[in-house]
């Protein structure tokens, strides 16, 4: 892996901002800087500064309430939605400005894949094909190729290759992830945005979630959120730790894990906090 990023380490001198890079570096797939963000009055994030590189998986983690949610749904602009909130500061997209672009543009490059299963009441190949007719994808060749190459890339194709037109219902949580996580591929993104993706599933489940996401980055950049530290330290190249609205540190993984710069991400991720 290149290092596209310059990570600040506990031996060399503070950073002035986790996201710091170094000159010549390779663009982010997203840059985020100054970012604030409010449910009404309440701040939900403090000048939040990242970068994300393309082609790796970047974990979120921090206690529930931290932010992670509010900030993966800003990235795609989920937030518009709520009444009251508001966002300040920049979200650039391969350097466009993810804030002002045109919204079903944003979402076609930026998909997202939430923490409950959330299937439409459809059968499994409409699920799939959805974005692809709303897309105007047309020509039913052309559909069952695109749906039957998401559900492989989501590793879901051998399980339902039979049922196609059963519906998204009948299958299993980690199913029903799955093919949340083929849905949002369909349209062919080029950043993934899942939150919690496996809180709900079991071992077996979670061990699927993790080889697809895994191999996901091959074309596409990951931001995941995980409460679940072993998980972010199996997939995730770069770790973010969030702390009450603020990143707190964004580093390597292995760096966040077994040599954090900042106390409080020492804290966390010994389980001293709270
Ligand atoms: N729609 C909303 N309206 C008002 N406040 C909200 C709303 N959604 C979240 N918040 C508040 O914003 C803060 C951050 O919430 P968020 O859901 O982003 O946290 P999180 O880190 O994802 O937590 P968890 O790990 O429990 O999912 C919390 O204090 C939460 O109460
Ligand atoms: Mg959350």
């Amino acid at each position: 892996m290149m290092g596209t990023l310059q990570h600040s380490t506990a031996a060399g001198p503070p950073a002035p901002n986790p996201g710091a890079t170094a000159p010549g570096r390779v663009e982010p797939k997203l840059k985020i800087s100054r970012l604030n963000f409010f449910y009404g009055a309440f701040q939900a994030l403090h000048h939040v500064e990242l970068e994300i590189a393309a082609n790796r998986i970047t974990a979120l983690i921090g206690p529930s309430g931290c932010g992670k949610s509010t900030f993966l749904r800003v990235l795609n602009r989920m937030h518009e939605t709520v009444r009251g909130a508001r966002v300040s500061g920049e979200v650039l997209l391969d350097n466009e400005d993810a804030l002002a672009m045109d919204v079903s543009r944003l979402r076609r490059r930026v998909g997202m894949v939430f923490q409950k299963p959330n299937p439409f009441p459809k059968s499994i190949f409409d699920n799939v094909a959805y974005g692809l007719r709303v897309n105007g994808l047309k020509g039913s060749a052309h559909l069952k190729e695109a749906v039957e190459h998401s559900l492989r890339r989501a590793a879901l194709w051998d399980e339902v290759k039979d049922k196609l037109h059963k519906s998204a219902y009948d299958l299993s949580g980690g199913q029903q992830q799955r093919l949340c996580i083929a849905r949002g591929l369909a349209v062919d993104p080029e950043v993934l945005l899942l939150d919690e993706p496996s809180s709900a599933l079991d071992p077996i489940a979670t061990a699927k979630i993790e080889e697809l996401v895994f191999h996901l980055k091959e074309n596409c950049t990951i931001v995941i959120v995980t409460h679940n530290m072993q998980q972010a330290a199996r997939i995730a190249d770069d770790t973010g730790f969030f702390l009450l609205g603020k990143l707190i540190e964004f580093d390597k993984t292995e760096t966040i894990f077994k040599n954090p710069a900042k106390k409080e991400t020492e804290d966390y991720i010994t389980g001293r906090f709270g």
